[in-house]
């Protein structure tokens, strides 16, 4: 390959955080992957708390397709329609049958009530702000149906370590691409909140390469504060858990009245 057969795109472009997981994002999503929602926690969740269950920012559709392979009435929600493309392939794929709904949490509006209204992992925390948040957790309880439950798993990242800053993770896409993913630079925000990682995201194929660089917004809570935001959208906090991982907490909410 000649340094003249070789082109480069690069991006460098901020993004409504709804809007992160699009394009050369959400193909990369997939492939590099540290870890893949387990569902069974969340089936147990639906088992314990009834359906149709909803899961709020499914993606490419883990675990909402594990919960559909349990035969779960469970139907997704994503602001990325690049994402929800590729749940619905690998749906297609396996022969399952999946509803999913390209809207934004802080703006649902979906016909059906919920038994079980859930997000796995902490996928709230990218809500960048609290006035996003509650605008998620007011739709939260409009979609509740009578005596539901919502499970919202939250974290308070720990800063990048500096030894991780240009460190490439790489994995191979289905047509032999190298997919490159690395953190470029990091800011912290301790009054609002916010950590706001710069992520450097490159596709290498043949002469061929694009690269992007992405800000990834996480929005973080105190116990007290999230449980205000819960009561001011009409829900209550029923149960807070520490899981395994020791830094993410589970809040199971109820209406308040
Ligand atoms: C970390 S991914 C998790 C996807 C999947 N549940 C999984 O574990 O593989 C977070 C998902 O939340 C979606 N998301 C982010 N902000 C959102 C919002 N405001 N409303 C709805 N979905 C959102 C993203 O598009 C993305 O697909």
């Amino acid at each position: 390959m000649t340094a003249t057969a070789t082109w480069l795109k690069r991006k460098v472009r901020a993004v409504d955080p709804a809007d992160f997981y699009t394009g050369i994002v959400a193909e990369l999503y997939g492939p590099l992957k540290a870890v893949s929602q387990d569902p069974a926690p969340y089936a147990a969740f639906v088992q314990e708390a009834g359906a149709p269950a909803l899961e709020l920012g499914c993606g490419d559709g883990d675990p909402l397709l594990g919960l559909r392979r349990l035969g779960l009435d469970v139907e997704g929600v994503d602001s990325s329609a690049d994402m929800l493309d590729r749940c619905r392939r690998r749906a297609r794929a396996e022969g399952l049958d999946v509803t999913v709904h390209h809207q934004r949490m802080e703006a649902l509006d979906l016909p059906r009530r919920y038994r079980a209204v859930f997000l796995a992992g902490p996928t709230f925390n990218l809500l960048p702000d609290d006035a996003t948040a509650l605008a998620a957790l007011r739709g939260v309880r409009a979609h509740l149906a009578e005596g539901g439950t919502a499970l919202v798993p939250l974290f308070v990242p720990s800063p990048t370590p500096a030894e991780q800053f240009g460190r490439v993770r790489t994995a191979t896409a289905d047509d032999g691409a190298e997919l490159r993913v690395s953190v470029v630079s990091e800011e912290r925000d301790e009054s609002a909140r916010t950590q706001t990682t710069l992520l450097r995201y490159e596709r290498h194929h043949g002469g061929g390469s694009t690269v992007v660089d992405r800000p990834w917004t996480i929005h973080w809570h105190s116990r007290e504060g999230f449980e205000s935001l819960a009561a001011t959208a009409g829900l209550t906090a029923v149960s807070v858990r520490d899981t395994t991982e020791a830094t993410l907490q589970e809040y199971r909410l109820r209406s308040t009245d």
